[in-house]
Order: C-alpha cells, then sequence, then structure tokens
C-alpha cells in the first residue's frame, strides 16, 4: 500500500511535520522565503495535499496545475490567500487553524498597544544609541492605557480576547462589527458603536477584521480624519485592510498620534518605506501569534486537517464541509490499493 504525497510550502513545527510523515509521503520546502510561484506549481503538480501558508496563493490556476489536490490545509487561521469557491467547486477541502492563536494574537495585539502608548520601542532606541544621561522629567511622555476608550473594528475571536484584557486596564471598550454581538456585551462590559463614531472616541483603535472585499481599505484617509489626533491605531489583522500611502500621511501630518502594525501591505514593507522610520509608527513582521506553543498546536491542527482530508473525513478545522464527497475528494483513494 501506498502513501499520499503531501507537499509542504514551509518547514513547520515537528509536532505537526511528524504527524503528516506518520501518513505521508512529504515534500517540504526548505527555505526561509516562500517558494516561488512557479517552483510551487511544478513541486507540487502531483500532491494529494498541501499544507500551505499565508504567503501562498492558492487560486484557480494552482489547483488545476496539481489535479489530485484534494485538500489544502493552511497554516493560519485568516485564509484570503485561498479562492474558497474555486475549491469548493473543484471538491478540494480547505482547512485554517482557528482557536489556538486566539490568545496568543490577543496578547501580542495589546503588547503593541502598550508599546506604543508608552513608547517602549523608542526608549529602547534611546538607551542603545547610548543617549541616556539621566531620569529626565520630560523625557519620553506617553500616554495612559488605563481607563483610556478602545475601540475593537471586528469582534470576532481576537477581539472579544482583546477587549477582556481591556477590562484589566479599566478602560471603556467600544466595538464595531458587521454583526453585533449583544450576547458578548453584558459578559465582555463592551458597547456596540458604529463605526464612525468608535474612530471618533477611541484613543487606541484596534482592527480585528479578516481582508474580505469590504474590509480592504476600511481605514483609509477619511476614516483617518475621524479619528482623535491624538489616538493610536494597532493593526494585528491583514495589512490591507489599512490604506498604507493614507496611513503614511496621517502620520506624518499628525492627523493621528501613532501607529503600531503587526502586518503590513505590501509585506514586508521594502527596506526603505518611510513608515519605517516614522518614531511614531512600531513595525514588527508578523509575529503576533508566534509563541512557541501556539505555532506547535497550529501545525497539529495544520496536520490533522491534511490526514483527514486525504482519509475523505470532515477536517476538524474545515471552511467548506460542503466539498467532502464532491467532485476531487469523492476520487477513489488510489495509495490505498
Ligand atoms: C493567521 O493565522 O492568520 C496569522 O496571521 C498568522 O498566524
Amino acid at each position: 500500500m501506498g502513501k499520499p504525497k503531501v507537499y509542504i510550502a514551509r518547514v513547520i513545527p515537528a509536532m505537526g511535520l511528524n504527524l503528516i510523515r506518520e501518513f505521508c509521503d512529504v515534500t517540504i520546502w526548505p527555505e526561509e522565503l516562500p517558494p516561488p510561484r512557479e517552483i510551487i506549481l511544478r513541486e507540487a503538480h502531483d500532491a494529494d495535499g498541501i499544507v500551505s501558508l499565508l504567503t501562498d496563493r492558492m487560486d484557480a490556476e494552482f489547483m488545476d496545475a496539481c489535479p489530485r489536490l484534494r485538500v489544502i490545509s493552511n497554516y493560519a487561521v485568516g485564509f484570503d490567500n485561498i479562492d474558497v469557491p474555486a475549491a469548493t467547486a473543484r471538491g478540494i477541502l480547505v482547512g485554517n487553524t482557528p482557536g489556538v492563536l486566539t490568545e496568543t494574537t490577543a496578547d501580542f495585539a495589546f503588547a503593541l498597544l502598550m508599546a506604543a502608548a508608552r513608547r517602549i520601542v523608542e526608549g529602547v532606541d534611546y538607551v542603545r544609541a547610548g543617549r541616556w544621561k539621566t531620569w529626565g522629567p520630560m523625557l519620553l511622555l506617553g500616554v495612559d492605557v488605563h481607563h483610556a476608550t478602545l475601540g475593537l473594528v471586528g469582534l470576532g475571536r481576537i477581539g472579544s480576547e482583546v477587549a477582556k484584557r481591556a477590562r484589566g486596564f479599566d478602560m471603556q471598550v467600544l466595538y464595531y462589527d458587521v454583526l453585533r454581538r449583544e450576547d458578548l456585551e453584558v459578559h465582555l462590559g463592551i458597547t456596540y458603536t458604529p463605526l464612525d463614531e468608535v474612530l471618533a472616541r477611541a484613543d487606541f483603535v484596534s482592527i480585528h477584521t479578516p481582508l474580505t472585499p469590504e474590509t480592504h481599505h476600511l481605514m483609509n484617509r477619511e476614516r483617518f480624519q475621524k479619528m482623535k489626533r491624538s489616538a493610536i491605531l494597532i493593526n494585528t489583522s491583514r495589512g490591507p485592510v489599512v490604506d498604507t500611502a493614507a496611513l503614511l500621511e496621517a502620520l506624518q501630518t499628525g492627523t493621528i498620534a501613532g501607529a503600531a502594525l503587526d502586518v503590513t501591505d505590501p509585506e514586508p514593507l521594502p527596506a526603505d518605506h518611510p513608515l519605517i522610520t516614522l518614531p511614531n509608527c512600531i513595525i514588527v513582521p508578523h509575529i503576533a501569534s508566534a509563541s512557541a506553543a501556539t505555532r506547535g498546536k497550529m501545525a497539529e491542527i495544520a496536520a490533522r486537517n491534511v490526514i483527514a482530508g486525504l482519509k475523505g473525513e470532515p477536517l476538524p478545522a474545515g471552511l467548506n464541509p460542503e466539498a467532502l464527497g464532491k467532485g476531487r475528494s469523492a476520487l477513489p483513494r488510489d495509495w490505498e490499493t
């Protein structure tokens, strides 16, 4: 009896790799940078399953170039890199890694908020540059987090966890989402507020929406102009939810006071991009879910998704269960014969 072939688009933690290896023949892209398009098209062409990353575009062209592919397991909760309807139309199952990274990402969003409010990165740079001579009454004055107003744009799993953290700091929390969550309002002590009002009232605006055509450039010039001049933007969702040029202008002109970004558009930003040099903008390299424990759990879910898809079973975290038993997922599993 043979084994199904799985292409893994980057080295992921052993917890997941070992599970996949037990059941499948694995090819791993070993580099730090994502596989170039022509290479992934070539190397995955005979794969039965793939573990993709958010940097790998899984579109109809890819699916047609890999005619045996029956499951795409994304090593991320976000799946804007995957054309899910195209996968469903072909009977390809798609999975992601929800849940396990929620709290880790919320911790990090809050860390960015604190770092920007209290100018921690500027403080570290100041010390490293040998400029620290004495205690200074006017040195690096920031803004208070406690009792400030936090505006959450998007109240999914991660947004809700950020709200919990904010309550520990006695913050007032306003949220906007396309779906009002009255069930969570009492439980989390948060207030549903129209988007423009969230922007007008919040001292910190933290973005927690998925990237969709509707949220692309949600934070644009007009929306920055609605924010307080003292406000700080935090983005741990997806870069293109924020219009980069509009953010640069807002920070340079003082329309808003600061930003802290885990994600950018493009990603990464070119090393000479002006946003990187602004003292009131903190940028880190998309690491909000990057704790060792969480990345291990993500690898395990990604592995369980790919294995279930290959066995013709429902994925533990599936995005298109309706594709099960249709098209490619209904074909005989020839490695079993
Ligand atoms: C995700 O999972 O979508 C994050 O952006 C990376 O962990």
